[in-house]
């Protein structure tokens, strides 16, 4: 029979059901060309040091070359009653090279070699999530740079705060993107580091050569402990933690355009590729992609609790329940790329509306707290300019005006602080300009804060 890899230990074969429960290949192959990357560094390992013959290596390497070849071309053919990727290769290998195939496993357990698998696949994926973020930041920049002057109401508590630049607002999401690449680039650190050499558990017998191995393949280090190396799990879940906070931005982000976009509000449009229309309402665009991005949010955070949920009963070292990471850790590789090369797409595809945005910024009163520190300015403690500009907008609110439509006479009743230069001080250009310090939305420090970002992602 083509499958059962250790069939001497045993007197019946596992139940067709078993084998279904037990096997991972159907996911875990696309780990296939990071194993054999892995295989061939062993191989090479234990050619140098005199563990299998430089014939047998040679042999190794012709075989994994085919190998590699079937799978590229999709003519690999993957056998449930091989369990998983690991023994699909070995046992092909065997079939292409004879006893030199055999010897591949010398020194070795599928528990650190899966370990090793994984920390290769998820070094490409961060490097390449990293990459991607980047993209996104600088699309945003963009986005940000068009709009520096662009104002619109900054809200809290989705009432109408105070007058911001939409520059400054996409910033604020550059500066969550930021976060999130710097915590890739810090998880990379304890994913690159090597599991091989730790066998089942506690190390091997053979005289292996852990650092060559991690020279070839790229890693940093070593794990240090065989027990360790084997059963951590640490550098997926924190992967994960750090996709849950990349989605929780793009969420929050997501929930932005889909109010923006809303007719109610208007302040957006998001490009035609975007969107979809309803199959009933004729009328309808609809923000499909940042909908899709916030609902999908819920399950990349449902992965790393799976993740957690996972390790936190196990004891040392290797258990099955590890073979479970994968498929949470793969959902949470393709979702996150996936949505951040279209978030990185669609930042190109929004276009503003700046007069709605400035039209929503006139109304409620959004310039009330630089009235009051324009009084706090002429001496007035600010606590007293708060209670002054509270009456005066009450007042507005039951006239139904602004507090600029309120004449320089009307004013002067809630303070005699008040002056003709206070008309200045009510305009939405004046409110946003004189936050001009670092961190502020004046347009100055908009466009420095720009200048800055494009230099540190260069
Ligand atoms: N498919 C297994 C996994 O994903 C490989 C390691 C199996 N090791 C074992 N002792 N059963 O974890």
């Amino acid at each position: 029979k083509k499958g059962e890899a250790w069939s001497a230990r045993f007197s019946e074969p596992v139940s067709d059901l078993v084998k279904r429960y037990t096997a991972s290949v159907f996911f875990d192959n696309r780990m296939a060309q990071v194993d054999i990357q892995g295989s061939l560094a062993h191989a090479e390992m234990l050619a140098h040091q005199g563990i299998i013959s430089a014939a047998d290596y040679a042999e190794i390497q012709r075989g994994m070359a085919q190998i590699k070849g079937e799978i590229e071309a999709g003519q690999f053919e993957w056998l449930l009653d091989l369990e998983d990727v690991h023994l699909n290769i070995e046992k092909r290998l065997t079939e292409l090279v004879g006893d030199a195939g055999k010897r591949l496993h010398t020194g070795r357990s599928r528990n650190d070699q899966v370990a090793t698998d994984i920390r290769l696949y998820m070094r490409g994926a961060v490097d390449d999530i990293i990459g991607l973020l980047r993209e996104l930041r600088l699309a945003l920049l963009d986005l940000a740079e068009q709009h520096a002057d662009t104002i619109l109401p900054g809200f809290t508590h989705m009432q109408v705060a105070q007058p911001i630049t939409f520059g400054h607002h996409v910033l604020a999401y550059v500066e969550m993107f930021g976060r999130d690449a710097e915590r890739m680039i810090d998880a990379r650190k304890r994913i690159n580091r090597l599991p091989l050499g730790a066998a089942a558990l506690a190390g091997t017998t053979f005289p292996i050569d852990r650092l060559r191995v991690a020279k070839t393949l790229g890693f940093d280090d070593v794990c240090r402990n065989s027990l360790d190396a084997v059963s951590d799990r640490d550098f997926a879940i924190e992967f994960c933690a750090g996709a849950a906070l990349v989605m929780t931005h793009i969420s929050r982000m997501s929930e932005e355009l889909v109010i923006w976009m809303s007719p109610r509000v208007g302040f957006i449009d998001i490009a035609d590729r975007f969107c979809t229309g309803s199959s009933i309402m004729p009328q309808k665009k609809n923000p499909d992609v940042p909908e899709l991005a916030r609902g999908k949010t819920g399950r990349v955070n449902g992965h790393l609790i799976a993740l957690l949920t996972l390790m936190k009963g196990q004891p040392l070292a290797y258990n099955k329940d590890n073979q479970e990471d994968k498929e949470p850790l793969f959902d949470t590789v393709d979702t996150l790329t996936d949505t951040l090369r279209i978030f990185a797409d669609m930042a190109r595809g929004i276009s503003v509306k700046p007069e709605a945005m400035r039209a929503a910024a006139l109304q409620g009163y959004a310039t009330a707290t630089d009235l009051a520190d324009y009084l706090v300015k002429k001496g007035l403690p600010f606590r007293d300019a708060h209670e002054a500009v509270a009456h005066a907008v009450r007042t507005c609110v039951d006239k139904g005006c602004d507090l600029a439509d309120l004449s320089l006479a009307d004013l002067r009743a809630f303070s005699d602080l008040i002056g003709e230069d206070v008309f200045a001080v009510l305009t939405l250009e004046g409110s946003v300009a004189a936050r001009d310090h670092i961190g502020g939305t004046a347009p100055k420090q908009v466009r420095a804060a720009i200048a800055q970002l494009r230099k540190e992602l260069n």
